[in-house]
């Protein structure tokens, strides 16, 4: 169960959110927990999860270790800061920064060279859902950038399927549809990397999550677990969210 909270809270509000939340997960044991702040509290969020089942993840990962790269953090920086997750690819990403399935790429490949587990983002626009091509886009998105990774490097990755029509929207994919997609991602994987690795692959839902949605896309069989925005955010929500 992962949240992102995507351009929101600062170093204070991080750690008032984590003295609040993390009693309430101390004992939840079924999943592991993934905090994507933005960068400039990853310090404050490691610190507070200091000794707990709560792991810390960046929002985004730079596909170089270091350099000219204005705006961006790398893998060792991560790791120095003590993160352990990156989503990577997430729909904001692709629609206001220019990110593509070749640059996807490049970053999960880094992530995974400096020990990061990738939270990989996959999702199709409301107008591509309505003109039938939801399972077009899925493939070329997974063609295009995971398909590059080996079989190893697989293995160490989470995909996360949201289609970018239900993220901030309120609109939440029904279980139904969501596990449809989840179900065309499980198929090209069992294309590309086999049986195990599809059966192995987890596969999150993002998009409206809320607590009071969790307990039925969780019940289909192909969702995993959750990428959660908005209702990560505060600390009752996503525990309520994590212990579904
Ligand atoms: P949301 O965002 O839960 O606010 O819809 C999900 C996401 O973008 O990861």
């Amino acid at each position: 169960m992962a949240g992102n909270w995507k351009m929101f809270k600062t170093p204070a509000e991080t750690q008032s959110f984590f003295e609040k939340f993390r009693p309430l997960v101390e004992k939840s044991e079924h999943c592991e927990i993934v905090i994507c702040p933005p960068f400039t509290n990853l310090a404050a969020a490691v610190g507070a999860v200091r000794g707990s089942n709560i792991r810390v993840g960046a929002q985004n990962i730079a596909w170089a270790k270091e350099g000219a790269f204005t705006g961006e953090i790398s893998g060792p920086m991560l790791n120095a800061v003590g993160a352990t997750h990156a989503i990577i690819g997430h729909s904001e990403r692709r629609q206001y920064f220019g990110e593509t399935d070749e640059t996807v790429l490049k970053r999960t490949q880094a992530a995974l060279e400096f020990g990061l587990t990738p939270i990989v983002c996959v999702g199709e626009l409301l107008a591509e859902r309505e003109s039938g091509k939801t399972e077009a886009v899925l493939t070329a998105q997974f063609q295009k950038g995971i398909a590059g990774l080996t079989e190893q490097q697989f293995a160490k990755i989470i995909i996360a399927y949201e289609p970018v029509w239900a993220i901030g929207t309120g609109k939440t994919a029904t279980p139904e549809i969501a596990a449809d997609a989840h179900k065309v991602i499980r198929a090209q994987v069992r294309q590309k990397f086999g049986a195990d690795a599809a059966g192995a692959v987890r596969i999150l839902y993002g998009g409206s999550v809320k607590p009071d949605n969790v307990k039925s896309l969780m019940a289909q069989p192909d969702i995993d677990g959750s990428l959660v925005g908005g209702a990560s955010l505060e600390a009752a929500s996503f525990a309520s969210i994590v212990n579904f």
